[in-house]
C-alpha cells in the first residue's frame, strides 16, 4: 500500500541527505507474474538498502510463502500485504525509495492485474520513466501495450523494456530481438524520447545491477546503469509560470498568501501575475517557503505567494505569468482512460478535478474508443473499464487550463464519481472547443417568476420515478387533471410518449437511458422557464440522472415523487404484458428484471403505491404542492 510503509519524517530526512543528487521517479508495470516485485526487491537488495532485520524476516517469510525454493523471494519484500501474497498479485501502488552514489530513486510498483489500471495511472502521474516488464516466454501482451499506451498518455517520455525471465528462454538473443522488434513496431506510434530494451533475469540478478555472464551477446547498460544515467530532465521551468492555488492562507488581516505547488515555470519577486479566470493582474511582493522568504522559485516547489495588490483569488484559481496566460473554456476535446467497473456514460454528470479546481461536468460525446493494441478507432456508446477514448467534455463553468502537450500540470484531470467519491477516470485536455464558447446567453426581459405569477403558480418539475407498472403515469395523469381543474398551467412529459418523438432514437441500454433523462430534464427546464408546472413520468432508474435533473433546476423547483410499488406487485399488474416478455427473455434490459432500479434515498414525496388507490395518492401530491406554495387553493 502507498501509505503502509511510508514514514514522512524518514522520507524527508532521506531526501535531505541526498539533496545534492538528482532524483529519478520511475514506475514498474507488467502483467501478473512478470516479476515486477522480484525486480524491485533485487534492486533494493543489490543496492544494499536492506537492513539486517528486514533480511531476516524475509528469509523466514520466503520459507513460509516463497515460490522459489531455497532462494530469497524478493517479491515478498515489496508485496506488503498478506492478502496480496495469498492471491499472488500486487493490488496497490507501493512506493519505495533507494539511492546509489549517482542518483536517488523513488519507485512506484504498480499492479499488472486487469482491474488495476487505476493504480498504474496513480503511480504514473509523477514518474519520469516506466520500466515495462515482459516475460520472455510470453512476449508482448495486450497488457504490455495498454501499459505503454497509458504511460504515453500520462506524459512519460522514457521507457525501459525489461525482458525478464530470459533465463527461462535459454538466454536467447533471438527471443530478445523478436520481442524488441514487436514492441518497437507498436511503440513507434507513441511519443517516447528514449526506449531502452534490456534482457534480464530479476531472479538470478543478470543485468539488474550486475552484468550477466549468460548474456555476453548484450552490450547495452544494466538496468541500474541505465536508471543512473538516463537523461530525463523535463525543463518545466522553461515553460510559463503556473500556480494552481491550493488554499488561501489568511492568519490575520495583515497577511494574505496563496499557497500551492508550482506546476510549471519560475516566479521571482516583482513578476507580474494574472488570476487566470478573472484576468486580474498584480505583482509578486513576497515568495514565502518553509525555509523563509526567497527571491524566486520554480516548478515542483511548494510556495506561498503574497501579491502587491488586494486581489480576489480563491482555492482552485490559477496564478499565471501575465505575459502567457492559460486558456479559459468550458468545452474541450480530451483523452480519457476509464478505471471503473461501471462504464463511463456520455451525458452523466461527474466531477472533474483539474489542478486544484473541481467542477461538475460530463462527457458530451465519445468520438471513438481507441484499441490499444492496434490504435484502431472503434465506435462506442459507453467506455468500459480500462477503455481509452477521445471525447468531448463539457464543464458547468469555465476553467483555466493549458493543452496537456504545452503544460501537463494544468492540462490533465481526474474524473470523480459524484456518489461514491471514487476516482473513476483520468485524462488529458487536447484543446478547447471554440464553437461552443461562442454561444452566449441571450437576455430575455420576461422572467420565469413573472410568467409564473401571471399564471398564479410557482413553476416546478414534479418528477415521478418508479418501476414500470408502478402507477407513475396513472397518478401523474390524475394530478394533472386536478391542477387543470384548479386553473393551473401544466404539462405532462411521459416516458412512453416522449419515446415516440424527441427520444425515438433511444432504447433501454444504460447509455440510452442516461441520454433519455438528460433530454427530458433539459426539456422540463424549458417548461419551468415558461412558468409551467411540468409533470415528468419516467422510470428514471439511476440516482445519478435524477440528481442531474434536480441540479439543472433552481433550489425548490424539483419535487421528486417516488412511486414505491414493490416489484412483485408491479409484475403482477403487468399492464402492458412487458414483465412476462422480460421474464421469457424476449425483452432485454428490463428494469427490475435484468436492469437495476436505484430507489430514491430522500424524495420529497414517497407514495406507497402498492396498497393505496391512485386517487388518494394524487390527492397527496396536490396537497404537497398546495402546502408548499406551488399552487394556491383559490
Ligand atoms: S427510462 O428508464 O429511460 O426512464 P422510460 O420511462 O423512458 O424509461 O420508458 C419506460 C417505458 O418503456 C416502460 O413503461 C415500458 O412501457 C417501456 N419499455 C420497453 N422496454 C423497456 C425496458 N427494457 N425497460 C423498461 N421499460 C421498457
Amino acid at each position: 500500500m502507498d501509505t503502509a510503509d511510508f514514514d514522512p519524517a524518514a522520507f524527508a530526512d532521506y531526501l535531505h541527505r541526498h539533496e545534492t543528487k538528482g532524483l529519478l521517479r520511475f514506475l514498474t508495470c507488467g502483467s501478473v507474474d512478470d516479476g515486477k516485485s522480484t525486480l524491485i526487491g533485487r534492486l533494493l537488495y543489490d543496492t544494499k538498502l536492506l537492513f539486517e532485520d528486514q533480511l531476516a524476516t524475509l528469509q523466514q517469510d520466503s520459507a513460509k510463502h516463497g515460490t522459489v525454493g531455497e532462494d530469497i523471494d524478493f517479491a515478498l519484500l515489496v508485496d506488503g500485504l498478506e492478502a496480496e501474497r495469498e492471491q499472488g498479485i500486487t493490488i496497490d501502488v507501493a512506493y519505495r525509495f533507494f539511492a546509489t552514489e549517482k542518483r536517488k530513486f523513488i519507485v512506484a510498483d504498480t499492479p499488472g492485474h486487469e482491474q488495476y489500471t487505476r493504480n498504474m495511472a496513480t503511480g504514473a502521474s509523477n514518474a519520469d520513466l516506466a520500466v515495462i516488464l515482459i516475460d520472455a516466454r510470453k512476449g508482448v501482451l495486450t497488457q504490455t501495450r495498454r501499459h505503454a499506451y497509458i504511460a504515453s498518455l500520462l506524459g512519460i517520455r522514457h521507457v525501459v523494456l525489461a525482458v525478464n525471465k530470459i533465463d527461462l528462454a535459454g538466454y536467447s538473443k533471438e527471443v530478445f530481438d523478436a520481442i524488441v522488434a514487436d514492441f518497437r513496431a507498436f511503440a513507434g506510434e507513441l511519443t517516447f524520447e528514449t526506449l531502452q530494451p534490456i534482457p534480464l533475469s530479476a531472479r538470478f540478478g543478470d543485468n539488474v545491477t550486475e552484468r550477466g555472464e549468460n548474456l555476453g551477446w548484450y552490450d547495452g547498460p544494466t538496468l541500474l546503469q541505465h536508471l543512473e544515467t538516463v537523461e530525463v530532465a523535463k525543463d518545466e521551468s522553461a515553460r510559463p509560470f503556473r500556480l494552481p492555488v491550493q488554499w488561501v492562507n489568511r492568519p490575520n488581516l495583515d497577511f494574505r498568501g496563496y499557497c500551492g505547488t508550482i506546476a510549471s515555470g519560475r516566479i521571482a519577486v516583482g513578476d507580474e501575475v494574472t488570476v487566470a479566470v478573472s484576468g486580474r493582474t498584480s505583482s509578486v511582493k513576497r515568495i514565502v517557503t518553509y525555509d523563509g522568504d526567497r527571491p524566486s522559485a520554480g516548478a515542483g516547489e511548494a510556495v506561498t505567494l503574497v501579491l502587491a495588490d488586494e486581489t480576489d483569488v480563491s482555492r482552485g484559481d490559477i496564478l499565471a505569468a501575465a505575459f502567457a496566460r492559460p486558456d479559459v473554456a468550458d468545452q474541450f476535446a480530451a483523452h480519457v482512460i476509464w478505471m471503473h467497473d461501471e462504464p463511463l456514460m456520455p451525458g452523466r454528470a461527474y466531477l472533474f478535478k483539474i489542478g486544484t479546481r473541481t467542477v461538475a461536468g460530463s462527457v458530451t460525446e465519445i468520438k471513438h474508443q481507441i484499441d490499444v493494441n492496434t490504435f484502431q478507432h472503434l465506435a462506442a456508446k459507453a467506455l468500459p473499464l480500462n477503455g481509452v477514448a477521445q471525447v468531448n467534455l463539457s464543464f458547468r463553468e469555465p476553467v483555466a487550463f493549458d493543452p496537456y502537450e504545452a503544460i501537463p500540470g494544468t492540462g490533465s484531470f481526474i474524473v470523480i464519481d459524484r456518489l461514491s467519491n471514487l476516482t473513476v477516470g483520468a485524462g488529458t485536455i487536447d484543446f478547447a472547443l471554440r464553437r461552443a464558447t461562442n454561444i452566449h446567453w441571450q437576455s430575455i426581459d420576461l422572467t420565469k417568476t413573472m410568467r409564473g405569477e401571471a399564471m398564479g403558480q410557482r413553476p416546478a418539475v414534479v418528477w415521478f420515478t418508479g418501476l414500470s407498472g408502478a402507477g407513475k403515469s396513472t397518478i401523474a395523469n390524475l394530478v394533472e387533471k386536478r391542477l387543470f381543474a384548479m386553473g393551473k398551467h401544466t404539462y405532462l412529459l411521459d416516458g412512453d410518449n416522449v419515446r415516440h418523438g424527441l427520444n425515438r432514437d433511444l432504447g433501454f441500454t444504460e447509455a440510452d437511458r442516461v441520454e433519455n433523462i438528460r433530454r427530458v430534464a433539459e426539456t422540463a427546464k424549458l417548461f419551468v422557464d415558461a412558468g409551467v408546472i411540468v409533470l415528468c413520468s419516467f422510470i428514471s432508474p439511476f440516482r445519478s440522472e435524477r440528481r442531474m435533473a434536480r441540479e439543472l433546476m433552481e433550489p425548490g423547483e424539483f419535487v421528486e415523487v417516488f412511486v414505491d410499488t414493490p416489484l412483485h406487485v408491479a409484475e403482477k399488474r403487468d399492464p402492458k404484458g412487458l414483465y412476462k416478455k422480460a421474464r421469457a427473455g424476449a425483452i432485454k434490459n428490463f428494469t427490475g428484471i435484468d436492469s437495476p432500479y436505484e430507489a430514491p434515498e430522500a424524495p420529497e414525496i414517497r407514495l406507497a403505491a402498492g396498497t393505496t388507490s391512485p386517487e388518494e395518492l394524487a390527492d397527496a401530491v396536490v396537497e404537497y404542492l398546495r402546502s408548499h406554495g406551488y399552487v394556491s387553493s383559490d
